[in-house]
């Protein structure tokens, strides 16, 4: 008797815990998602757009995971309720086998992550968005949203920098969104048949001469992009609350979980990847 009654609650406290157990969600899990499209973006860019419903914030983020390679992290590229692109450049391992992701083949993916921008802080806004390169992906997800909800914002510029027109992301968006928005784009060196700006985005930036009244700053790219052109911001007269950046960390979890994408006391993953300039200066230069 003295037995069962020392054992009785150890058992219910199991079974309790069990049940528990039972009831998690594995965080880390993946679930299959259809590619629907996929989108030769550059010579080592493509654009694959798979078929997902968790209608991501601007800015938020998923890892995707190939089994026996690894996993990692890509901004979102659209803004929708029924897809998700991604727009991968391939660097290593894992973004080498996505490139030979066909239409009708499942990807592995989990999320939205991270915080994204907050576009409800910036209406009745003018929006300045800046991107450099593979930076013009996430910011993307930014010109989507205002498109539809462009009653919201004041006049929206858009200022884009590739290192040639062979570069060039979402071609097949641009005279959409040169009838829309301000379209300002730029390559780094002379190209045979360009007629465009030549040089760096900042530089054209400042050719602008944009005011910095009433402005919120979209900036995403390559960390020394971001630094020359926050620079020429300020020489503008932007202060660093008028600028948001997206930042990219090494991470693992994505979730602020392992300490991989650390920045100062920030997690990239969990309290960004977008940040006020403000808050992350200095630890980004
Ligand atoms: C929030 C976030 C969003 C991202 N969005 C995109 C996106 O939309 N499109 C895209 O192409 N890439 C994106 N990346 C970068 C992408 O995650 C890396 O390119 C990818 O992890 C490379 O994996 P790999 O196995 O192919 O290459 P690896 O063999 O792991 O690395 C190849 C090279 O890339 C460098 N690298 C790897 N990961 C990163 C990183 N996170 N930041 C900087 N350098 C890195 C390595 O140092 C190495 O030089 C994003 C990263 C973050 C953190
Ligand atoms: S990637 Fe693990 S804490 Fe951010």
């Amino acid at each position: 008797m003295f037995t069962f009654l020392l054992v009785m609650p150890i058992v219910n406290l199991w079974g309790k815990n069990f049940e528990i157990d039972k009831k998690m969600k594995n965080i880390y899990k993946p679930e299959l998602a259809s590619v629907t499209k996929v989108i030769e973006e550059t010579e080592d860019i493509k654009t694959i757009r798979i078929k997902h419903d968790s209608n991501p914030k601007p800015g938020q983020f998923y890892e995707v995971s190939v089994m026996g390679i690894g996993e990692a992290p890509f901004g979102s590229a659209s803004y929708s309720s029924e897809y998700v692109d991604l727009t991968i450049r391939a660097v290593g391992n894992l973004t080498n086998k996505l490139m030979n992701v066909k239409q009708g083949e499942n990807l592995a993916v989990r999320g939205p992550y991270g915080n994204g921008f907050p576009m409800e802080k910036f209406k009745g806004k003018d929006i300045v968005i800046i991107g450099g390169g593979t930076g013009v992906a996430p910011v993307r997800t930014v010109i989507e949203y205002i498109e539809i909800n462009r009653e919201d914002y004041g006049e929206v510029d858009l200022f884009f920098g590739f290192r040639s027109p062979e570069e060039f992301l979402f071609k097949y968006d641009f005279d959409k969104w040169k009838e829309i928005f301000k379209f300002n784009i730029t390559i780094d060196k002379p190209y045979e048949g360009w007629e465009g700006n030549v040089g760096f985005l900042n530089a054209l930036l400042e050719k602008s001469e944009i005011s910095p009244e009433n402005k919120i700053v979209i900036l995403v790219g390559p960390p020394i992009m971001i630094k020359v052109t926050v620079e020429s911001l300020e020489k503008m007269g932007f202060s660093d609350d008028q600028i948001y950046v997206s930042l990219e960390r090494m991470m693992q979890c994505g979730v602020g979980k392992c300490g991989h994408c650390m920045v100062g006391d920030k997690y990239v993953c969990k309290d960004g990847p977008v940040f006020c300039y403000e808050t992350v200066k200095g630890m980004v230069d």
